[in-house]
């Protein structure tokens, strides 16, 4: 009898206190969530390079708007200043590009716009070429007129995720693939930036499809190395390159079906980066991924686009989201299998090019509610639970790129994925492009022509303020 009171009162101990700190947290986030510090949109996109970092927030006045960086060791302090741009909802988004960081240093910053100065948020410089990100896709922080908390609790959830992560490692570049929103609203963008943890990390999006289903995008984003000039790019975003340690970043907008201009990104972002060793492409539609049946034939579409062009780049890792579906492709180059791959494959100077889809974070697919497939191309997929969120981190150094994929219900890793260079060139084949390669190029283009006249008529439907020549031939 005993022992029975003494267990009812530990659990009551544990719970009541488990409890407690959950309610505490939850009316913590909830306090956060309404302060203007919360909603600022503070966002800490990648420089050129690790000496520069490019700012973004919004605020309600039209001002001075400027960074003020500390060197937190040498106390010295640097004043940055840039620009404000109207947005779609009458706000102002100001962007400030910061230069001449050195790398392996401790820096704090602080945005200051008229009427509004942020909190001072800590963040370090990679030194050499290891380094870890957090892989994410599909956070969808989603507005939704039927559930007033979904914003709150959908960026919550995300903050929280990021913790885990960091958690695990010390984390400064957050890779997302797209649809960081589900209507491409700012209230969602203020949403996807708003916790603490993000505003120490770097953070490298792609548009997502339904990122394109506004118009904030375009003002939210502060790139660089854009691609803004093309013969056709869309209007919320174009290409865009960094490097870090030795690794390219070739963060592609893959709404754009524009081949031709995105195959001339491509060749001059890799021109002006020889010597970096590693390829990775972050974007969002998944190609390779082949778990939802009825978009097999718009998959197929796309390869002939996207995978003749990640070959001929020598492209090593292609970082995609769309499906909601965790899969690792096999090797592959020009859509075929070159080297197989599985559950926690290590890969030496692959023949070819790996693709990855990881889960969403807030609309979590589980297997048992699609109807299901897999191609050939698929070496490895994750049966994913209802609920289940999942993220990676991935880990890189000069001979290797290693990838670990978590469940965040469990804080553990389920999957690993390993590839190792001892070249430059590793095992990439150096072939001549395919011709007709070129002709998909072109009509890819010719089709964006027509799909933005769409996306104009669209936008004018809904309401929207906007203007025929920005959509359609977009010049930012
Ligand atoms: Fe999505």
């Amino acid at each position: 009898m005993k022992k029975t009171i003494s267990i009812i009162l530990a659990l009551t101990l544990v719970f009541g206190f488990s409890f407690s700190s959950f309610a505490a947290e939850k009316q913590n986030w909830d306090a956060y969530w309404e302060t203007e510090e919360a909603q600022a949109g503070v966002t800490m996109f990648p420089g050129s390079d690790e000496t520069g970092r490019n700012f973004s927030w919004y605020s309600e006045k039209e001002g001075k708007s400027k960074v003020i960086i500390t060197d937190v060791e040498a106390g010295t302090e640097n004043t940055f200043t840039g620009t404000a741009v109207k947005t779609y909802s009458g706000d102002y988004a100001n962007k400030v590009s910061v230069t001449g960081l050195e790398k392996g240093k401790t820096y704090t910053y602080k945005c200051i716009s008229e009427g509004y100065t942020s909190e001072e948020y800590t963040f370090t410089t990679s030194e050499g070429n290891e380094f870890s990100a957090m892989y994410v896709t599909d956070v969808h922080v989603s507005y939704n007129e039927e559930d007033e908390n979904g914003l709150k609790n959908n960026a919550e959830l995300f903050g929280k995720v990021i913790d885990q992560a960091e958690g695990k490692r010390e984390i400064d570049l957050l890779l997302s693939s797209g649809d960081q929103a589900s209507m491409g609203l700012e209230c969602e963008y203020k949403g996807f930036t708003s916790s603490p943890a993000i505003r120490t990390m770097t953070v490298a999006t792609a548009l997502g499809n339904h990122d394109r289903k506004g118009v904030d995008y375009s003002t939210f984003k502060n790139m660089p190395n854009e691609q803004t000039k093309g013969i056709c790019t869309t209007y919320n975003t174009g290409d865009y390159w960094f490097v870090k340690g030795d690794v390219l970043f070739l963060v592609l907008e893959s709404n754009n079906g524009s081949g031709v201009d995105h195959h001339n990104f491509l060749k001059s972002a890799i021109n002006a980066n020889k010597d970096v060793k590693w390829r990775v492409a972050v974007m969002h539609h998944d190609l390779y991924s082949g778990r939802i049946i009825h978009r097999e034939s718009e998959n197929d579409l796309l390869r002939l686009l996207w995978g003749p062009m990640q070959s001929e780049f020598g492209i090593d890792l292609v970082l995609t989201g769309h499906s909601h579906y965790y899969t690792v492709s096999h090797v592959l180059y020009n859509g075929k299998v070159t080297q197989k791959t599985g559950a926690n494959a290590v890969l030496n100077n692959p023949e070819g090019t790996v693709y990855m889809v990881s889960g969403s974070i807030n609309r979590p697919r589980n297997d048992k509610s699609d109807d299901l497939g897999l191609n050939d191309t698929v070496g490895y997929y994750y049966e994913q639970q209802e609920n289940q969120v999942l993220y990676n981190i991935i880990d890189f150094s000069e001979d290797s790129i290693k990838v670990s994929s978590y469940s965040y219900d469990t804080g553990e890793v389920f999957n690993t994925l390993t590839i190792t260079k001892d070249s430059q060139q590793g095992g990439h084949p150096q072939k001549l492009p395919l011709f007709y390669s070129f002709i998909v190029n072109f009509l890819g283009t010719v089709y964006q022509f027509f799909n933005n006249i769409n996306v104009y008529t669209r936008l004018k439907d809904e309401g929207l303020d906007v203007n025929f020549f920005e959509i359609v031939f977009s010049r930012k």
